[in-house]
């Protein structure tokens, strides 16, 4: 009987270091430690041994089994957590996990507001020509009428990369470059980066301007007038004033400067228009019969208007932005209102 004993927790050793699943697990705690169990049968027989004897077995015989539940507990618990692991490891994905949520992605203001001023030009039948970021002083100051040394180089705070080779200060010089390749009648916007080395609240070092242009023969001023206005209107979504208010630029002439109603009080004076009632918004004027000698056109034959606004400053106005900076600072706490 002790024999019998030894052998059994020996049998019963060696099955359980070779199982590897749970079910295996199972079957193993039925045959052995279960009501019908080997243990439990050898235990049974206890009764039919020598009264002397009895005791001494029963206590060895409770020990074995003993043993083999402690080894039974310590495989059970190892399984388990293995198959936990392959879980994550990707065997068996966990279907009952909330999903991982990704941000959708979306256009920057800047663009969004961009892309609306170049449809509604487009839809005023202007088309859209594209100029290098990289310009020579050539396009960006020469062939718009300000030579060097000239006063009006001051206003544009440049970054040059060589005496001749500069980051543009405007689109102005998409006037130039495309006048002096094609004839008229001319229609053109030019959208895109310009650079000044500028930084506060209402200036960054790069900003984004639409430049616009229309040459053919009796362009007048009236032109330029209905053109901007059916702009803005649409632009601000409202019938907003328009004030031109003379100026100067080297490449136009007269030129002005266009203010609006302010959006924010409508005309009545805010902080946000200074008490003026009215916000700058843009240049404009007509072409110098200056710049249409540099490019070979005759200034008693063609006539046109020019124009240049900033994208920041528009997109600032429409959603009442007042720092720039916000616009490159790419927080998604702001990018994420639009
Ligand atoms: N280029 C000017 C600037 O960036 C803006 C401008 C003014 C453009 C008058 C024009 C214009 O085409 O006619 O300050």
């Amino acid at each position: 009987m002790e024999q019998e004993l030894q052998n059994l927790e020996n049998e019963a050793k060696e099955q359980l270091a070779e199982l590897s699943t749970v079910d295996q697990l199972e079957e193993f705690r039925i045959r052995f430690l279960g009501r019908k169990g080997h243990f439990t049968t050898a235990m049974r027989q206890l009764g039919s041994v020598a009264k002397e004897d009895r005791p001494r077995l029963g206590q060895l015989a409770n020990r074995l089994k003993n043993e083999v539940e402690k080894l039974f507990e310590i495989k059970h618990t190892s399984l388990k957590a293995a198959s936990q692991t392959s879980r994550q490891d990707g065997v068996m994905p966990d279907l009952t996990l909330p999903g991982r949520w990704s941000a959708p992605g979306k256009l920057h203001p800047v663009t969004q507001v961009m892309n609306e001023a170049c449809a509604i030009f487009e839809q005023l039948g202007f088309s859209v020509a594209e100029g290098p970021d990289v310009e020579t002083d050539h396009y960006n100051f020469e062939a718009l009428n300000i030579p060097a040394h000239h006063p009006a180089r001051d206003m544009h705070d440049t970054f040059y990369i060589s005496d001749s080779i500069l980051l543009r200060t405007h689109t102005s010089p998409m006037q130039a470059r495309v006048m002096e390749v094609q004839q008229p009648p001319l229609r053109l916007i030019a959208p895109g980066k310009v650079y000044r080395c500028d930084s506060d609240i209402t200036h960054t070092p790069m900003f984004q301007q639409v430049e616009g242009f229309l040459v053919d023969k009796d362009v007048s001023f009236a032109d330029l007038k209905g053109i901007l206005t059916v702009f803005i209107r649409q632009m601000f979504e409202k019938d907003l004033s328009l004030r031109f208010r003379p100026s100067f630029f080297p490449f136009t002439e007269p030129s002005a400067e266009v203010d609006i109603a302010c959006v924010m009080c409508d005309g009545a004076g805010c902080r946000i228009c200074q008490k003026t009632g009215w916000l700058e918004i843009l240049g404009s004027g007509m072409i110098d019969p200056e710049v249409f000698k540099m490019v070979g056109y005759d200034p008693e034959v063609y006539s046109g208007f020019a124009f240049g606004l900033g994208i920041e400053r528009i997109a600032m106005l429409k959603y009442g932005i007042d720092d720039i900076r916000l616009f490159y600072e790419n927080d998604q706490r702001f990018l994420s209102q639009f």
